[in-house]
């Protein structure tokens, strides 16, 4: 009896193990934000997160690292290295110190990429591709969710 029963079961199993394949052929992963976040002191919408997340995992993860350490597989033909994008200091900005850039000074560096420093232009992404990058990037630094006194204007920095 107990035979039988262990004969059919494998059986079930495959099947199930088919139709498990199959759905997980056709379905969309499920998207990595649930909800919204407020970043820099601004918030952005869960659609716009998820979009950038994409996008980054696309065109930066391989150079940054999917957790944006600065870690991905390309990074050691690099040098300099990749930013650090986790550590949340950036040096290519319009801001003093170590403030954190503004928009227009990421949006700045996509566009135009670093010339001879590895980061390559991304100017011929859509605009709203480029925002969805810059809100993604600020989530892979903590630096991005403490409070701040004075939100980002969308044209500070761009003068
Ligand atoms: C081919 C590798 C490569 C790819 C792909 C790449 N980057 Fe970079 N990126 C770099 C390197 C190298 C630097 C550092 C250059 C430097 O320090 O001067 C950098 C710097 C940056 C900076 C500037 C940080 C600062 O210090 O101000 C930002 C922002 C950035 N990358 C975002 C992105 C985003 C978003 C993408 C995807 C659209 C991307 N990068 C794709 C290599 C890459």
């Amino acid at each position: 009896m107990r035979r039988r029963g262990a004969r059919i079961c494998p059986g079930l199993g495959a099947g199930l193990l088919a139709l498990g394949l199959a759905l997980g052929a056709c379905a969309e992963p499920p998207p990595r934000f649930t909800e919204a976040m407020v970043l820099g002191g601004v918030e952005v919408s869960v659609d716009e997160l998820n979009a950038g997340a994409k996008l980054y995992g696309l065109h930066c993860a391989s150079c940054h690292g999917f957790e944006g350490k600065g870690d991905g597989p390309a990074a050691r033909h690099l040098n300099p290295g990749p930013r650090d994008l986790k550590a949340g200091d950036f040096v290519h900005k319009s801001t003093p110190g170590d403030a954190l850039p503004t928009d227009a000074d990421l949006l700045r560096v996509l566009r135009e990429g670093l010339p001879g420093r590895g980061m390559p232009a991304w100017g011929g992404m859509r605009d709203e591709d480029l925002r969805a990058l810059v809100a993604y990037i600020k989530t892979l630094s903590p630096r991005w969710r403490e409070p701040v006194s004075d939100p980002q204007r969308p044209s500070a920095g761009s003068e």
